[in-house]
């Protein structure tokens, strides 16, 4: 929960920064080498990436037996591709299924098997739905796990999906909808090149090269507080960046968003749960 917390404030304050247009191009810091160093120490984590332990965590959960109804999700839930297929379903996601008669990405997919064959509680996942401190939810687990199955393939969203391409188009203007307190939106930081606040270049989402920087390396492990977080976690820490209210846990709007990205994305290649500063 603390740490939560200290990445809030930092949050906080790039909110602040960006609100007296301190998109700064020359605030002292040499940006090319930092990222630079930071390249090279991806690099280097990723030859013993964190992930990797989370994904065998929810290979673990995806394999057992659990929940009321004591069923495997590897026995009962179908992420678009037939049941227990994994191999490529993430990078194909967010897509509509007809059991839940929603479009839905990978972590709502997963949260509806769980609720839908496992009998789990939505509102008890709902509670703590995102790794803080030392506690990581099952279901951070099981996103990676399954996104580990789509490692070095390209995302093929299927937008001629209408009902796809519908959740495309909201959640393009959920993007430019600006309100709250500083009148933000998404593509206020998010919309255009080549911007940054304090340390961290702001993917231009609108943009296929800017949207698989979006989307690429989600989940990922984060080393601001040591945790494993999924694209989920990432959409509610920028609503809150823009102080909108937190969207409902595992909703549409989220999937909206992620549709939007992640077909943008679409051609680009994923190369599996990654790392993030
Ligand atoms: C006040 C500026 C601001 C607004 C508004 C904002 N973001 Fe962000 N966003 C950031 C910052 C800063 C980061 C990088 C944070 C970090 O890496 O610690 C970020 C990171 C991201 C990332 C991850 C990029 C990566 O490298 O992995 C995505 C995706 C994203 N934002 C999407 C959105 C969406 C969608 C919205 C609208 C709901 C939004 N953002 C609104 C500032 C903003």
């Amino acid at each position: 929960m603390r740490k939560l917390r200290i990445i809030g404030a930092a949050c906080t304050a790039a909110a602040l920064a960006a609100t007296g247009m301190a998109f700064a191009q020359s605030d002292g810091v040499d940006h090319a080498k930092a990222d630079a160093e930071f390249a090279k120490f991806r690099a280097e984590m990723e030859d013993s990436n964190p992930a990797e332990l989370f994904e065998m965590k929810g290979e673990e959960l995806w394999k057992a037996k659990r929940g009321p109804k004591n069923v495997s999700l590897a026995e009962s839930c179908d992420m678009g591709l037939g049941i227990g297929k994994l191999d490529g379903a993430y990078v194909k996601m967010p897509r509509y299924f007809a059991d839940a008669d929603k479009v839905m990405d990978a972590e709502r997919r997963i949260v509806w098997c769980m609720t839908e064959k496992q009998g789990f509680s939505f509102d008890e996942i709902a509670k703590r739905p995102f790794a803080s401190g030392n506690y990581t939810p099952d279901i951070t687990s099981l996103v990676t796990f399954v996104a580990g199955h789509s490692r070095n393939m390209k995302f093929a969203v299927p937008i001629k999906d209408p009902k796809v391409k519908e959740a495309w188009e909201i959640g393009k203007e959920i993007a430019a909808y600006r309100a709250g307190p500083y009148d933000f939106s998404c593509n206020t930081c998010h919309g255009s090149d080549g911007k940054r606040i304090r340390m961290q270049n702001l993917p231009n989402l609108a943009k296929p090269e800017g949207a698989i920087k979006g989307v690429f390396g989600w989940p990922g492990y984060r080393m601001t507080g040591g945790v494993m977080l999924t694209s989920q976690w990432r959409m509610n820490d920028c609503f809150r960046q823009q102080r909108f209210p937190e969207p409902k846990y595992a909703s549409d709007t989220v999937t909206y968003l992620l549709t939007y990205m992640t077909a943008t994305a679409n051609g680009q290649l994923y190369k599996g749960p990654g790392i993030k500063r």
